[in-house]
């Protein structure tokens, strides 16, 4: 028997917390089985998941044509590095580029990697196209942004527990307001700007949407400058808000676009860079890649993750039930609500604190009325189900939610 299988939730929280590294403090559940919205713990309690793997489970947990997709793979070839041509990649990027209607992708695994890729894609692009002398290349980034873990995403971050204690940084960026058109047009003054990176929404920051019109003006100031137009779409695309891609709700194409989470539909680390030829044929081989990138698993998942967002219509989908649950949120008239914000399916609420209670105790009261949500700083709840929810199984979850707050 898989000794697992005899432990309680209390045990395995303690095995975590002795021996795993503390960069997480997770809610005190311990989930074991997964399907659609739902997840179960340890001892059979079945919740309902408002967090999605942080938008990463789009798809719904354990999606069958995704897993398939992987078992079969998993079951003929796995890896064989980018020495050598494998007979998945080639139809996965005819698909992908396809897809979204860009010239070329650069297949990675995680987020970071993404954000790591499209930096190293622009500043490359910056010296041998736009002319700037070589380290001179500048990249304007927003207050609040949230581009990953690694030294150099750290080094874009306004956030103290991000940054502190890790320097030194990776020098070249800009740093502006989120939201800012005037302090975007000043900062594309410097003549060594080669691009603007940019959540369309921030996710990480508490779900913060910027003005309509943002998106589209900030793209139209890049063009007028010739700066490289950034999305890190990690956690806004693949339906998210709405829209195949947050940027598509402002009907603006980014030159560089970053994905990852639900390429997979959370089954397996995936993301990708897409650009046209001016861009991405400025990397040559041994300028960059990854060992696990565009492996032949990789690819077949993406295929049908991507298949099944398009098949199960779940962007139009997300933007009819985001409206119901902001409404729903907005209505609740709770004195412990300040605010309510999102865009389709990724919403927050803001929390004002109340006889000591935190976002935090609202979302442990919430895991005991069976929904499962996470603050994201300490007074934002982020609500991100699984897209694949049904508006019964929303109702019943905004109940719970309301009932808990
Ligand atoms: C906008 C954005 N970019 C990048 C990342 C990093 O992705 P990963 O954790 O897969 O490295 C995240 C993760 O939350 C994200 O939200």
């Amino acid at each position: 028997m898989n000794i697992t299988e005899t432990m309680t939730s209390q045990q395995l929280m303690q095995l975590e917390d002795k021996y795993g590294a503390h960069n997480y403090h997770p809610l005190p559940v311990v989930l074991s089985r997964g399907e659609g919205a739902f997840v179960w713990d340890v001892e059979g309690t079945r919740y309902y998941d408002f967090l999605s793997a942080y938008s990463a489970v789009n798809q719904g947990h354990c999606h069958p044509r995704i897993v398939n997709a992987m078992i079969g793979q998993a079951s003929t070839l796995t890896l064989t590095s980018r020495a050598f041509y494998n007979d998945a990649l080639g139809p996965y990027e005819e698909y992908i580029t396809e897809y979204f209607g860009y010239d070329k992708v650069l297949p990675m695994n995680t987020g970071a990697e993404g954000d790591e890729t499209a930096i190293k894609l622009c500043r490359k692009w910056a010296y041998e196209k736009k002319g700037i002398p070589e380290n001179e290349a500048k990249i304007i980034v927003c207050e609040g942004n949230f581009h990953g873990r690694t030294v150099t995403a750290i080094s874009m971050s306004t956030d103290p527990d991000a940054r502190n204690g890790f320097g030194p940084y990776t020098p070249g960026f800009v740093t502006i307001p989120y939201n800012d058109i005037p302090a975007l047009e000043a900062a594309l003054e410097d003549p060594h700007v080669a691009g603007f990176l940019v959540e369309p929404i921030q996710g990480e920051a508490g779900v913060f949407v910027p003005d309509e019109g943002y998106i589209s003006n900030a793209y139209n100031l890049c063009k007028e400058k010739n700066v490289l137009f950034i999305a890190d779409e990690v956690q806004t695309g693949l339906a998210r808000t709405g829209k195949l891609l947050a940027c598509d709700h402002e009907n603006i194409k980014p030159d560089i676009l970053i994905l990852g989470k639900a390429l997979s539909g959370g089954v397996y680390p995936i993301s990708a860079v897409l650009a046209d030829d001016e861009v991405m044929l400025t990397i040559q081989p041994g300028q960059h890649g990854s060992t696990f990138g565009g492996n032949p698993i990789a690819a077949k998942i993406a295929v049908a993750a991507l298949q099944v967002l398009k098949d199960e219509d779940l962007a139009k989908k997300a933007d009819y039930l985001g409206k119901i649950f902001r409404d729903e949120m907005k209505k609740m008239n709770s004195d412990l609500v300040t605010s309510v914000r999102g865009k389709g399916l990724l919403n927050a609420i803001v929390i004002k604190p109340k006889n000591g209670r935190e976002a935090w105790d609202v979302c442990v009261t919430m895991k005991e009325n069976g929904v499962l949500a996470k603050p994201t700083h300490q007074h934002i709840i982020r609500f991100a189900p699984p897209l694949v929810i049904t508006e019964e199984q929303m109702m019943d979850a905004i109940k719970r939610i309301k009932e808990s707050i």
